[in-house]
Parts: C-alpha cells; structure tokens; sequence
C-alpha cells in the first residue's frame, strides 16, 4: 500500500493540495450524528459501544472523503475510568465530581484498562472499515487540560479554579499529571498496536498559563507521554496541539518531540513558518470562517495554502467545528483544498 497522505507529512514531506481533516468532525452538525446520538441515548453510550463510536466516526469520511478520521471517543474518558462521576447533560458541557488535593494520592488506575476497552476495540474495527488511503487518528487529552476539568468539576472560561490548585498544591498538582500522562500514554500505546496511524494530545486549554506553569504543566507530562509511546511503539507519530501556547509553540515543539504542532488561528504565519521548518504544522482556519462561509471562508482557506503550503501542511480548523456549521460550507471548504492543486 502507498503510503497514506498524513502520514507522509508527519514524516516531514510536502503534500498539495494537503491532507485535510477537521477537529470534531464527527458530530452535531451532522444529521447523522444527531439520529445515531438519539438511538445511543447519551453521549457517553455512543463512546463506549463500539458499534455505535465506529458508525459515528465513519459518517464524515463517507460524507466528505476526509483524508484522517479520528476516533470518536472523549479526553474525559480517562477521569472516567478513574471513577470520577462523569455525566454529560444535553445542552450543558461535562460534569465532573471536583477532586480535593487530599485524593489524589488514592486514585486507582487499575481500572482503566477494562474499562477502555470498548475504545480500543473500537480502533480495531475503524482500521478494518475503513478505506486504505484514510489515515485513522487516535487521541487523549493533555494532563494539564484534563486536570483542568477534573479539578473544577466543568467548563470555565479561564481554567482559573485548576490554577490556583497549581500554586496552592504543587505537589499534588504534579502527582496529579504525572498520574495522567502515565495513563494516558498507556491509552495511546493500545490505540497505536490497535490501528492507529497516529496520535493526538489535545491541550485546549494550554494558553491560560504563564510561562513557567506552561514548562511544568504542558511541557514536562507532554514529554513524558511522548517518551514513554515512543518507548513501546518506535516511531510512534504524534501531534500535539497546545491551544493558545503562541510564542511557547517553538519551545512546545522542541521540548516535546512531537512530529507535528497544531495551531489555532492566533497563531500568525511567521511564526506557523518558522515551526515548519522543523516538521509538520496543522491548522489553523478560524472555525467561524466555515460558518460564514463565501468570500470570509474562501480568503481564510486561500491564505493558509499560500502562506503554509510549500512545507508540511495538514490542514485543519484551529479549533473544533461547531454544531452551527453549515453542511455546504463545509463542502466548499473541501472543494476550495482539492481545486489548488
Ligand atoms: O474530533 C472528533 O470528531 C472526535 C471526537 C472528540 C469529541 N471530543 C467528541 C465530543 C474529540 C477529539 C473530543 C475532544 C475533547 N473533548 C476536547 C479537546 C478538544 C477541544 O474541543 O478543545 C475537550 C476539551 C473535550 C471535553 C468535552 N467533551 C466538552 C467540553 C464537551 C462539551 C462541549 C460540546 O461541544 O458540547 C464535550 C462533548 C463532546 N465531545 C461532544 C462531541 C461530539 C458533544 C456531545 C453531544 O453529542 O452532545
């Protein structure tokens, strides 16, 4: 088999037009996802059932012809496993029991291996169902963006609940990460030997932290996740993508050791430029240009292939698509890619 087109970019090739995918594009701006939910239930019973996560995650490739698909699962599965009440209402974000400094030392992981097996089982049956030339993405979230939303119990708009267990807590902060880059290696071991062509770490919520929490929080578990995938799977290729970081992106890159960096649509092309002169970038289109569409969307597209397109570019939104994205524009976003070459 030739080689698949995401997979010759995180090794450092220049494909045009780029491979494309998108950031949640499995989901409720599909009226397949939204028929597949409600027959689920909730959301965590479509996670868990295989039948129902493979369904989920092929939707858009058969729609579209995505280049990657990624595996439908959440980062929040992890906090999951270690029994920490997770609930998702329809209409509001996750809910979690918010974690004292004084549990941590007693969390189990012990039960994450049963219990991430439907996920596991899952990446098997993508690779098996899926057409040779798609690559097939798998994921967790970062320690730190994980922490954040075990520590406050949800959502916040600036993580500020999880910071100030930082510097109130160090050393439980730390025990914490180091306990979640652990598990969530190991996570991402069995999705690799499952199928997976590569890897995700998603650290949406990396840009709240001044600069030497970012070393600690997002730089140090980062590394070691990268180090102990590579150490079981040699050559393991991975993308992080460390929302908001900006002008920390080239230390992100060169401390981690990832194969390639996503980039949100802050991130200004100089800089996007200079990080691809060490490998792979992914990004950046602002997702609300997919929901304007027209001129706004064509424009977007057109300067991140001109600016980004001799090097090693996958192209992405720069953050998850939105329930509000329109079908069509989401078509001619494709269409805009493929018609450059
Ligand atoms: O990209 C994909 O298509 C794969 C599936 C995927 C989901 N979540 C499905 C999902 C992935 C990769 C994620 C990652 C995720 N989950 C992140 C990191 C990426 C990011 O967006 O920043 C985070 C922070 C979460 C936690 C999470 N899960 C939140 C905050 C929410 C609620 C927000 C929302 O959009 O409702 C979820 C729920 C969730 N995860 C949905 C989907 C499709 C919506 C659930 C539904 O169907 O109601």
């Amino acid at each position: 088999m030739a080689q698949r087109n995401l997979v010759r970019v995180l090794e450092g090739e220049t494909v045009f037009p780029p491979p494309v995918w998108l950031m949640r594009q499995a989901g409720r701006y599909l009226p397949e996802y939204r028929a597949t939910r409600e027959t689920a239930g909730g959301f965590l019973d479509l996670c868990y059932n295989p039948d129902f996560a493979t369904e989920v995650t092929l939707q858009p490739i058969r729609r579209f012809g995505f280049d990657a698909a990624i595996l439908f699962s959440d980062i929040l599965v992890i906090p999951d496993a270690l029994d920490r009440g997770l609930r998702f209402q329809q209409g509001e974000g996750p809910k979690l029991d918010p974690i004292r400094p004084d549990e941590i030392a007693g969390l189990d992981p012990g039960r994450a291996e049963a219990h991430l097996a439907p996920v596991i089982e899952t990446v098997a049956r993508l690779r098996a169902a899926l057409p040779d030339e798609t690559a097939l993405i798998g994921f967790c979230g970062a320690p730190w963006t994980v922490a954040t939303y075990m520590i406050a119990g949800h959502g916040t708009p600036d993580q500020a609940p999880a910071r100030l267990f930082g510097y109130r807590h160090p050393e439980a902060m730390a025990a914490l990460l180091a306990l979640l880059a652990e598990m969530s290696a190991d996570y991402l071991i069995r999705q690799l030997r499952a199928g997976a062509d590569c890897v995700q770490i998603f650290d949406s919520w990396a840009g709240v932290l001044d600069e030497a929490s970012f070393e600690a929080f997002v730089v140090g578990p980062t590394r070691r996740i990268v180090d102990r995938v590579r150490a079981a799977v040699p050559g393991a290729r991975i993308i992080g993508f460390p929302k908001g970081a900006n002008a920390l992106l080239p230390r992100y890159r060169s401390a981690t050791g990832v194969d390639a960096v996503g980039l949100d649509w802050a991130v200004p092309f100089e800089l996007a430029r200079d990080l691809q002169r060490q490998g792979a970038v992914q990004g950046n289109l602002d997702p609300l240009r997919l929901i304007a569409g027209g001129q706004a969307l064509e424009e977007g597209v057109d300067r991140i292939l001109e600016a980004l397109g001799q090097g090693p570019l996958i192209f992405n939104l720069g953050h998850g698509i939105t329930p509000d994205a329109p079908i069509a524009h989401v078509e001619a976003l494709l269409a805009r890619i493929r018609a450059a070459g």
